[in-house]
């Protein structure tokens, strides 16, 4: 089973609450899990109702317990509850982190940030960026206690879009074919070990939509091409089919006397000519025939993403929106739908 678990998907699909309400599902009987963000917008802390994040990682949530019962409620039943913790990684930090480490810098590299070198190396080499990220997430997978037992039993990584994911979890390979041997090279192959290893699944967000599915076949074509484990495919936001198939087909063909028929049969009149019937018949008929067109575009992409011959997962959309509660319906929803 995955012991990373990165999110991408097209801007916008719902990375970043996916991501949370997958630390939550992993996040039961007594397992603890880390939702790590990298992009530094404070994305986990809106999902999650809580101020910003500290460079640090701290427990966010309790996930519920099993069969949905409460936190409080498998607490009293003596079953441990998963915790959710989370970290938003400032890539500053992790320079100092990393300079630490390698070189035993933890004062000069104090220095070094008064000098402006750190500004320098994060804004100028995007790329280093992307390895001290890459590298702390990593870091947080293997990290071990003083018994030799995980502290985290799995890491969710919010990560960059589809567009940048394969570079970004790639950067590692480019180093350590930079640096040939010593620390900088060791660390970078240890990372790609893991990245490109059964431990890691990298699984894309969709909307039932034109766009975001076409940019997840090439995602995840994009890949498989690079070694990098795909997981699964979470379509989010699907909206549930108002009418069944007869009734899809009457309204494509904008069935004029079913509609009629339908219309008196809910006691609004016949469709006499300037009657109440008549006038809402065209308007009814044209939104039915988008209805249609819509639930057959869906179709369509749904079938795409099927062919691609990955897990699926589906989580609906919530119509108002996700707020706390939201969050934990779609953890069950997710953990119904079996493993990830
Ligand atoms: N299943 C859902 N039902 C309703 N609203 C949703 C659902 N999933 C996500 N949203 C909403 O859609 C918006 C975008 O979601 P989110 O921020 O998770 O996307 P993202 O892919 O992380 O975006 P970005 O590319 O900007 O990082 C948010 O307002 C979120 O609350
Ligand atoms: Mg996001």
């Amino acid at each position: 089973m995955s012991r990373l678990h990165v999110v991408s998907g097209k801007g916008g699909t719902g990375k970043t609450t996916v991501a949370a309400a997958l630390a939550l599902a992993l996040a039961t009987e007594g397992r603890r899990t880390l939702l790590v963000e990298v992009e530094g917008r404070q994305g986990i802390a809106q999902v999650f109702e809580t101020e910003a994040l500290p460079y640090e990682e701290r427990k966010i949530a309790v996930a519920p317990g099993p069969d949905g019962a409460s936190a409080g409620d498998a607490a009293r039943g003596g079953r441990r509850p998963g915790e959710v913790h989370a970290l938003a990684i400032d890539a500053e930090r992790a320079l100092l982190d990393y300079l630490q480490m390698f070189y035993k810098l933890g004062s000069a590299g104090r220095a070094l940030k008064k000098l402006g070198a750190i500004d320098f190396a994060t804004t100028i080499a995007p790329g280093l960026r992307d390895v001290l990220l890459t590298g702390k997430a990593c870091e947080a997978v293997r990290r071990k206690d003083k018994q030799g037992r995980y502290v985290y039993d799995a890491v969710v990584m919010d990560a960059p879009p589809t567009g940048r994911i394969t570079r970004f979890l790639n950067v590692n390979d480019e180093v350590a074919g930079l640096a040939k041997m010593g620390p900088i090279h060791n660390q970078a192959q240890a990372v790609m070990r893991v990245l490109k290893s059964p431990e890691t699944a990298v699984h894309m967000v969709t909307l039932l939509e034109e766009m975001p599915v076409q940019e997840t076949a090439d995602g995840i074509a994009e890949l498989r091409a690079a070694g990098l484990p795909v997981g699964g495919v979470v379509i989010n936001m699907t909206r549930p089919a108002v009418l069944g198939t007869g009734d899809l087909d009457i309204a494509a063909r904008g069935a004029r006397a079913g509609v009629a028929k339908a219309l008196s049969q809910a006691g609004l009149g016949g469709a006499r000519r300037g009657g109440l019937a008549e006038r809402l018949i065209d308007p009814l008929l044209e939104q039915a025939r988008e209805h249609a067109e819509r639930v057959d575009l869906e179709r369509a992409e749904h079938a795409e993403l099927t062919a691609l011959g990955l897990p699926t997962y589906e989580l609906e959309l919530l119509p108002e929106g996700v707020d706390l509660a939201g969050l934990y319906r779609l953890a069950r929803e997710l953990r119904r739908q079996g493993p990830i």
